[in-house]
Order: structure tokens, then C-alpha cells, then sequence
């Protein structure tokens, strides 16, 4: 039981032409799994597979909006078409508002935008595959929460509540589906050294509309008090591929958070 088990297994990543979605794919392919690489744009998913190295690396792209439950349904028949079965989702695609605006700033469309997006959208994606995965004898889900998701953000109350729903979605999931064989679990990454898709580049991306404020980096800046570094892009990999991985056949309903000890000093 050396290896983690992941050879051949067909992994679904949403968001996963994202920073850390890309680190994901390329972690899985890796271990020989084959991927479908979710985004909002079919060109964006093709990058990410171009970026893919390896010597068989299988890839291919499953473009949609995972907070629209036709797409999500769109996407997952066709993965299943071209692979046969979804063994491991993980749930990353997000979005959040820049700059930051308080609750009473923050305009219902905003809200409701992130949350379908950060939370709907990991529902959505397990009502399709949960089905799949049951008839394949089990599977392995893993839902991308945050440090948000446990400690208030100053001006991020839309995408904190999401991130905690999608902590307390993940011990419910685990609940309901356990006993066909399917593991949800989440990861709660700290500071990572990129930024997340604001709201602007979203609505650029995905209607074309005009390129809203440019934002500067606004994650980062802290340093965890525990291990004194920030976070980089491959320290989140390790954990999301555990978790999908046979080491983790009796773990579920847990969220590991990966933040260089942040909240251990809190
Ligand atoms: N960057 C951070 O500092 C940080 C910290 C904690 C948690 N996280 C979480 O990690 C995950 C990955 O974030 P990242 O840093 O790689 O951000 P990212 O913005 O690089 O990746 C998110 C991806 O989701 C895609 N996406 C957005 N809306 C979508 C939709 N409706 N349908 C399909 N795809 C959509 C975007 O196009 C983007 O490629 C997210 O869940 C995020 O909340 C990030």
C-alpha cells in the first residue's frame, strides 16, 4: 500500500484551470490518474492541460459553470461518456469579491453570486457525480474550503459564509453518503501566493464585459506565526491528493486545514 492508489482513477477538478487547480492536475497526473479539467472557459481548461507534463499525461477539458445545475449535469455525462466513471471531484472553483466591501456595502447580487459559486456549486457537483460514483462501488470527494471559512475576513462576509457552508456541507455530505463508500473531505488552504478570480475577471471572463479594477495582491501578506513562511502553491497538492487517495479510505467529514499554523495561535 505504498502508492496512493490513484493510477487510472478518473478525477474531475472544478476551477481546475485555476493557480491551484493547475498544481492539482498536475499532482494527479503524477500519480497516473486521468483528468477532467473543469473551468468556466473551454480555452482556460486547454491551457492547463497544455501546461500538464509527464509521460502519459490523459487530460481533457469539462467546461462549464459549476453554480448552473444544467452545466454541472452537461459536464459530468460527458466525462463519464469519455471515461466511463468519476472516481475523485475535488471542488475547487471560487470566486471573490475585490475589494473587499463590508455587509452593508456588499449588494445582493454580490452575495448571491459568491455563494453559488463557493457553496451551490460543490452541492451541484456531488448531486451529479454522487449517483456515478455509488455505481462504481464508492469514491472520493474533496471540497477546497479556507481559512475564511473558520474566522471572520475583514470585508469578505460572502465568501467566509460560503467557505464555512462548504466545512459544514462537507461533514453533511460525509453523513449521507458513507455508506456508498464515498468520502467527503475538505481542505482549508491559508495565504496562498496567488490571488483568487475577483468578481471583475469573472464577469471578463465569462460575459466578456469590461475588465473591472485590477487588483493588487491582496493575499499573502501575513505570515503564519507557527512555521514563520507563507504558503506555496505545492504545499496545498500533498493534502488534496491524500485526501483522494486509498491513505485516506477512513477519514471523512474532516476538514484539514493547510495554513502553516495560523490557527493553532489564534
Ligand atoms: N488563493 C488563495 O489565497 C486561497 C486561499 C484559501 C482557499 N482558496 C481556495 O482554493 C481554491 C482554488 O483557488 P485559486 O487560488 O486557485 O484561485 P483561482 O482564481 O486561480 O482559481 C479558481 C478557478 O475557478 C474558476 N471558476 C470561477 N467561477 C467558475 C464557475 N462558475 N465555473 C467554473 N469555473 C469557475 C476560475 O476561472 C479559476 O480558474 C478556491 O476554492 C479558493 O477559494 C484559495
Amino acid at each position: 500500500m505504498r502508492d496512493l492508489g490513484l493510477k487510472d482513477k478518473v478525477v474531475l477538478i472544478t476551477g481546475g484551470a485555476g493557480v491551484l487547480g493547475t498544481a492539482f492536475s498536475q499532482g494527479f497526473a503524477d500519480h497516473g490518474a486521468k483528468l477532467a479539467i473543469n473551468d468556466l472557459k473551454e480555452e482556460k481548461a486547454l491551457e492547463c492541460i497544455g501546461k500538464l507534463t509527464g509521460p502519459a499525461v490523459e487530460a481533457v477539458p469539462a467546461t462549464g459553470d459549476v453554480s448552473d445545475d444544467a452545466d454541472v449535469a452537461r459536464m459530468v455525462a460527458g466525462v463519464v461518456e469519455r471515461f466511463g466513471a468519476i472516481d475523485v471531484v475535488v471542488n475547487a472553483a471560487a470566486v471573490q469579491i475585490y475589494p473587499p466591501k463590508s455587509i452593508t456595502d456588499m449588494e445582493p447580487g454580490e452575495w448571491d453570486f459568491v455563494l453559488d459559486i463557493c457553496l451551490k456549486a460543490a452541492y451541484l457537483s456531488t448531486r451529479h457525480v454522487a449517483p456515478v460514483m455509488k455505481r462504481r462501488g464508492g469514491g472520493k470527494i474533496v471540497n477546497i474550503a479556507s481559512i475564511a471559512g473558520h474566522r471572520g475576513t475583514a470585508g469578505g462576509a460572502a465568501y467566509s459564509a460560503a467557505k464555512g457552508g462548504v466545512v459544514m456541507l462537507t461533514r453533511q455530505m460525509a453523513v449521507e453518503l458513507g455508506r456508498d463508500n464515498i468520502n467527503v473531505n475538505s481542505v482549508s488552504p491559508g495565504f496562498t501566493p496567488n490571488r483568487l478570480t475577483t468578481i471583475y475577471e469573472y464577469e471578463a471572463l465569462a460575459k466578456g464585459a469590461g475588465q473591472g479594477p485590477e487588483p493588487s495582491h491582496a493575499a499573502g501578506e501575513f505570515t503564519p506565526p507557527a512555521l514563520g513562511r507563507k504558503g506555496e502553491v505545492e504545499d496545498f497538492v500533498g493534502p488534496v491528493l491524500f485526501l483522494a487517495s486509498r491513505w485516506a479510505d477512513y477519514i471523512t467529514g474532516a476538514d484539514l486545514p493547510v495554513e502553516g499554523g495560523r490557527m493553532a495561535a489564534r
